[in-house]
C-alpha cells in the first residue's frame, strides 16, 4: 500500500564521472562503459553523472576519445535517464576564466549533445562566477543544479551557506548541491545544514559527500532525515575510499521506509557485476591502488581533500622533501586564513597547497609567491569568503591594486579568435570548444583522431575485399 507520507530519495549515480575520477584518475574508457549503459538506463536513477569535470581533459589527453562523441553515445544508450555533467562556472572544464561568449556556447553545445542537468560550482562560492553559466543553462532549458562548495572555516557557518543557497535560487537554480569534496561533513553538521537549507530555499537539496574520511554514509542518513531530496552514490565496486557511498547500500538501508528509493537491487546487481569486473581489471593493472579505498584519517585532522594530499606528496617527492608533509599540512590553515579562507577545491586547492609547499621549503612565509596565489589575492578568481587583510594584500601584490569587479568582466569576447585558431582542425562545430579548453593538447588529439579514423577505414576496406576481419580475430591487431 502506498505510504502517503512517502518521500522517496532520488539517486544520482556517479560511476561514470566522479567515481572513476576519484579512484583511477578519470581513465574509464567508452569501451568499458558502453556495454552496461542499457542496463543502467533500466535502473530508474534520478540521474547519471557521466560528463564534465576531468572527463573531458582525460578523453583528449590520455584516451584519444572525442568527448563530444562520448556524450552522444551516452545519450543514445541511455534515452530514459537524465544525463548530468559537472561544470566549473566561468572556468568551464579548464583552468582559467573564459569570456562569457565561450561559456554560453559551451553550455549550449553541452545541452544540444544530450546533457539534462548541469551541476555548476565555483571554488570560492562567488555567485558572480556562476552567473553566465546559470543564465545560459536556463536559456537552454537544462536543469540547473548549483553547488555550495562545502568547507570549514570561521566564516563558513550554516547562515553563510543558506544565504548563498538563496542567492543561487534567485539566480535560477533548480536544485542545490552540497558539494563536500573532502568528506568533511559529519552526521550532525549534515543534519543541521540540510535542515537550514530546507528552511531557506524551496528547491530540492542534493548531498554529494566523498567517502574519504569514512563519514559519508552516516552523514547522508542524517541528511535524509533532515529532508535531503537527492543523494549521490556510486555502484559498490567503484564506491568507498575517495569515491562515494555505495548505491546498493543506500537503496537497501531505505527500503520499506518513507524514504524508499524504489530502486530494484536485482537490477543494480546487473550493473554491479559489470563494474566488479572492471574493478578487478583496474586493481590488476595497478590503475586502482588499494590505498585509495581505505579511510584517510589525515582528512579528518587537516581537512584537505584526498586528491590534494596526493598532489602535495608528489610535489614534495619531486623536491626530495617527503619528510616535510606534516609541516606543509600544518601550513595550509595559515595560508588559507591569509587568503580569505577559500574552500579547497580545484583550482584553489592547488593554489593554496603549492603556496604552502613554498612557504615550508623556503623556510619563510611568502618569500616566493606563485603567480596563481598572487592572482587569488588580486581578486582574479572572485571574492574570497573573508576579506583579505589590506596590509597582507599590499605585501603580496607589491603596490598593485586588487580588483573588485566580476573577473570575467575584464575579458573581451574570445569565441571568434578561438574559432579562427581552431579552424585547421575542425571536423565538427564542437571542436572549437575542445580547442578553447585545452589549446596545447587539442591539436595533437585532433591529429590522432584523424589517423585512427583513416586506419579504421583501411580496415573496413580490407574486410570488404577479403571477407575476413583480421583485426577482430582472436589475437586483435593493435593499430596504435
Ligand atoms: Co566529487
Amino acid at each position: 500500500m502506498a505510504n502517503k507520507n512517502a518521500k522517496p530519495v532520488k539517486i544520482t549515480e556517479v560511476a561514470l564521472r566522479d567515481a572513476h575520477q576519484s579512484l583511477i584518475a578519470t581513465r574509464m574508457t567508452m569501451d568499458e562503459m558502453r556495454p552496461i549503459l542499457p542496463a543502467m538506463d533500466e535502473v530508474g536513477y534520478y540521474s547519471v553523472e557521466c560528463w564534465g569535470g576531468a572527463t573531458f581533459d582525460s578523453c583528449i589527453r590520455f584516451l584519444n576519445e572525442d568527448p563530444w562523441e562520448r556524450l552522444r553515445i551516452l545519450r543514445k544508450e541511455m534515452p530514459n535517464t537524465k544525463l548530468q555533467m559537472l561544470f566549473r562556472g566561468q572556468n568551464m572544464l579548464g583552468y582559467r576564466h573564459y569570456a562569457d561568449d565561450v561559456v554560453e556556447y559551451f553550455v549550449q553545445k553541452s545541452v544540444a549533445n544530450g546533457i539534462d542537468i548541469m551541476r555548476i560550482f565555483d571554488a570560492l562560492n562567488d555567485p558572480r562566477n556562476l552567473e553566465t553559466a546559470i543564465k545560459a543553462a536556463v536559456k537552454e532549458k537544462a536543469h540547473v543544479q548549483a553547488c555550495i562548495s562545502y568547507t570549514l572555516s570561521p566564516v563558513h557557518d550554516n547562515e553563510y551557506f543558506a544565504n548563498y543557497a538563496k542567492t543561487l535560487e534567485e539566480m535560477g537554480a533548480n536544485s542545490i548541491c552540497i558539494k563536500d569534496m573532502a568528506g568533511l561533513l559529519t552526521p550532525t553538521a549534515t543534519h543541521e545544514l540540510v535542515k537550514k537549507l530546507k528552511e531557506s530555499v524551496s528547491i530540492p537539496v542534493d548531498i554529494h559527500s566523498h567517502y574519504t574520511s569514512g563519514l559519508a554514509s552516516m552523514s547522508i542518513l542524517k541528511g535524509i532525515e533532515a529532508g535531503a531530496d537527492i543523494i549521490d552514490t556510486a555502484i559498490s565496486p567503484l564506491a568507498l575510499g575517495t569515491s562515494h557511498m555505495p548505491t546498493e547500500s543506500l537503496v537497501a538501508a531505505l527500503q520499506g521506509t518513507e524514504y524508499d528509493t524504489g530502486l530494484d537491487l536485482k537490477k543494480l546487481n546487473v550493473v554491479r557485476e559489470h563494474f566488479a569486473k572492471l574493478r578487478e581489471k583496474y586493481l590488476q593493472s595497478g590503475q586502482l591502488s588499494p590505498k585509495m579505498l581505505g579511510v584517510d584519517a589525515n582528512t579528518l585532522l587537516y581537512q584537505v581533500p584526498g586528491g590534494m594530499l596526493s598532489n602535495l606528496l608528489s610535489q614534495l617527492k619531486e623536491a626530495g622533501k617527503e619528510d616535510k608533509l606534516e609541516d606543509v599540512l600544518k601550513e595550509i590553515p595559515a595560508v588559507r586564513k591569509d587568503s580569505g579562507y577559500p574552500p579547497l577545491v580545484t583550482p584553489t586547492s592547488q593554489i593554496v597547497g603549492t603556496q604552502a609547499v613554498f612557504n615550508v621549503l623556503l623556510g619563510q612565509r611568502y618569500k616566493m609567491v606563485t603567480k596563481e596565489f598572487k592572482g587569488l589575492v588580486h581578486g582574479d578568481y572572485g571574492h574570497t569568503p573573508a576579506p583579505i587583510d589590506p596590509e597582507f594584500a599590499k605585501q603580496i601584490l607589491k603596490g598593485q591594486e586588487p580588483i573588485t569587479c566580476r573577473p570575467a568582466d575584464l575579458l573581451e569576447p574570445e569565441m571568434d579568435k578561438i574559432r579562427e585558431q581552431a579552424k585547421p582542425y575542425m571536423e565538427q562545430e564542437e571542436d572549437c570548444l575542445t580547442y578553447a579548453m585545452f589549446p596545447q593538447v587539442a591539436p595533437k588529439f585532433f591529429e590522432t583522431r584523424k589517423e585512427m579514423r583513416e586506419a579504421a577505414k583501411v580496415r573496413e576496406e580490407e574486410k570488404q575485399k577479403i571477407g575476413v576481419d583480421f583485426a577482430a580475430m582472436s589475437h586483435p591487431v593493435k593499430l596504435f
